[in-house]
């Protein structure tokens, strides 16, 4: 999950990674490092902790040099250590590399290379590539022959940029499952993980396919493919501009973002009718169709499954997307598979869609961000056009998921139109949910913040959204949390809930309204300190968090909004950053 970063230019590479690192951040962020070449000389400054406490005690971007690889790590294998941080390097320290990835195979690759004499400094998988690359290039060869010859033996996912003093005046890249874009600027070239990286500073970009080489010079850049043969390949403007992480006077992003989703819904609802029926209309005729995602998407997806059902009057199934290819023998050309993801480049949705595609489904993604490796690999692509989401917590894309869900079930029964119309007021709703709770769910986190243990219950098309308002809180609070069917409580959960045990219940009056009272009153009985999201107060109440009556195929997108500033209050108020939670990365793209 890891940012990576490579320049090679006119101009001083370590300010411009440093800058492009902060940009990629959002993929991990428990240590960082730069590596330049200086004069020939190979110099790599890394630490642990976020890239402004690094740069402060290190002054990452004072490093000299025209050429730069940089790297912001979410650690798989081995600790949260400087030794740990990349760049890593080679026994001799002439070779320096930044990776993104898993190499299954290291640990044979390691005992290998100790017993033929190289002494290893880090825990981690990469560190195997630069004393890999050492030894080829200790034969002669260049860097890019080198990484050649290098790349085959790593098994698992490994796109790696490689420096070398024995080479200098060139980045060396390769990708294998995490992307790798490429750059052309006016005053040099680049390679990142995210082509957002240098967006500003590159005009046009080039994604590298998988086994392909990169090799970055002052002058120009060259690709190769796994032989060694030149390649040519067409670049494209770069569509994506950065604007520069304004919170607009909010302390954090997740507020922030929480905020503008009303402004969203409506850029969510402006989608291309002839799209959305003829989507729906596959949908209608598959022999199966299976919805695939993670985490808060797989929650929108959820829901997406009730909407199917009860205005398409067509079932589907979601799939936990790491789960999917345990699936994957029933997967034929009958089938639509639906890939939700807001990064588009999560890898286990990958895998999945990739296996789905070898089998013949059609593929139908739903993506916030473009130009990602899902939208290279669907049939179809539907965007969200929520913007940037900066917070780790996905919020404003999970709101225009449900609206996408909406839109295509009512596209199945040839009332696209009808959706958008129902939608128009919809923002209002989101507004008045907003500025009736968002005060009293801050003072209400003051006295919740030192509870170990919250539960949320729900029915129907309301249930993902308890199971989203508990992700919510765990990711951003640290605090425990289980969302589930409010019907599911006394077959176990109940056992748990003690006097004072917060339980949200999302109540509102719909079909599911006595059911779901009913269980309520069944935890408040054993003590349960009842948290009612509902257009109807109701005395079991212990704090009613008043929403707005819609229909009730809409309330999903009004109950969620509470539950996620209750889960950003309590974080703030027990002092964690919610915006980068520990542990965690905005796009998750090892398996
Ligand atoms: C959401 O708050 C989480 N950060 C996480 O569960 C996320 O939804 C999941 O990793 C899926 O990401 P994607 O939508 O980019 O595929
Ligand atoms: N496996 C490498 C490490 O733990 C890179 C991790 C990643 O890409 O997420 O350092």
């Amino acid at each position: 999950m890891c940012g990576i970063i490579g320049y090679c230019g006119k101009q001083a590479a370590a300010p411009i990674t440093f800058e492009a690192l902060k940009r990629v951040e959002y993929r991990g962020y428990d240590s960082a490092g730069i590596a330049v070449l200086s004069n020939g000389q190979l110099l790599v400054k890394k630490d642990i902790g976020k890239l402004d406490e690094i740069e402060a005690k290190h002054s990452l971007s004072s490093l000299p040099g025209n050429i730069a690889i940089g790297h912001t790590r979410w650690a798989t294998h081995g600790g949260v250590t400087s030794a740990n941080a990349h760049p890593q390097y080679d026994s001799s320290e002439t070779v320096a590399v930044v990776h993104n990835g898993i190499i299954d195979n290291y640990q044979e690759l390691r005992k290998q290379l100790a017993s033929n004499g190289h002494h290893f400094a880090s825990e981690t998988d990469t560190e195997v590539i630069p004393h890999l690359i050492e030894d080829e290039m200790k034969q002669g060869l260049s860097l890019e022959a080198a990484v050649l010859a290098t790349a085959p033996k790593l098994e698992g996912s490994s796109t790696f940029l490689a420096i070398s003093s024995l080479d200098p005046g060139k980045v060396v890249g390769t990708r294998k499952g995490s992307p790798l874009a490429i750059g052309i600027g006016d005053h040099g070239y680049f390679a990142a993980s995210d082509a957002l990286a240098f967006s500003g500073q590159a005009h046009q970009v080039i994604p590298l396919a998988d086994t392909e080489v990169v090799i970055l010079t002052a002058d120009g850049i060259e690709f190769l493919d796994a032989a060694g043969n030149k390649l040519a390949k067409e670049s494209r403007d770069i569509k994506s501009k950065w604007h520069d992480s304004h919170k607009q006077g909010y302390q954090f992003f997740m507020l922030k973002e929480i905020m503008e989703q009303p402004q969203m819904l409506e850029a969510a609802a402006t989608q291309d009718r002839e799209l959305f029926t003829k989507i729906a209309l596959d949908i209608l005729r598959a022999g199966q169709v299976i919805v695939t995602a993670c985490g808060t998407s797989r929650y929108a997806a959820l829901v997406g499954r009730y909407l199917f059902s009860k205005v398409g009057k067509k079932f589907c199934d979601v799939v936990m997307a790491s789960e999917f290819h345990y699936f994957a023998d029933s997967v034929d050309k009958n089938t639509v598979v639906l890939a939700v993801s807001q990064s588009g480049e999560t890898a286990d949705v990958i895998e999945g869609v990739q296996m789905a595609r070898d089998a013949g489904a059609q593929i139908v993604s739903i993506i916030n961000r473009p130009q990602s490796l899902l939208s290279e690999m669907s049939d179809h692509v539907i965007y969200l056009n929520c913007g940037y989401e900066i917070s780790v917590p996905a919020t404003k894309s999970f709101l225009s998921q449900l609206v996408i869900f909406y839109l295509l079930s009512f596209s199945m029964v040839n009332s696209f139109d009808e959706a958008v119309n129902n939608l128009k007021g919809i923002s209002n709703e989101v507004t008045k949910a907003i500025a009736w709770n968002n005060e009293p769910l801050r003072k209400l986190s003051q006295s919740l913040k030192d509870k170990d243990d919250f539960y949320y219950i729900a029915r129907g098309i309301n249930f993902a959204i308890a199971s989203e308002g508990a992700l919510k809180l765990k990711e951003v609070s640290y605090i425990h949390a289980e969302g589930m069917p409010a019907g599911e409580l006394k077959h176990g959960t109940l056992a748990l809930i003690e006097p004072g045990t917060p339980v949200a219940v999302i109540c509102p009056d719909d079909y599911t309204y006595r059911e779901t009272l009913s269980n309520a009153i069944e935890a408040k009985s054993r003590g349960a300190y009842i948290i009612g999201v509902s257009d109807k107060k109701n005395d079991i109440y212990d704090f009613w968090v008043k929403i707005p009556k819609v229909d009730e195929l809409l309330y999903p997108i009004i109950t969620v909004v509470p539950l996620q500033l209750l889960a950003y209050h309590l974080a703030v108020s027990r002092g964690h950053d919610p915006d980068r939670p520990r542990n965690l990365a905005k796009s998750v793209t090892v398996k």
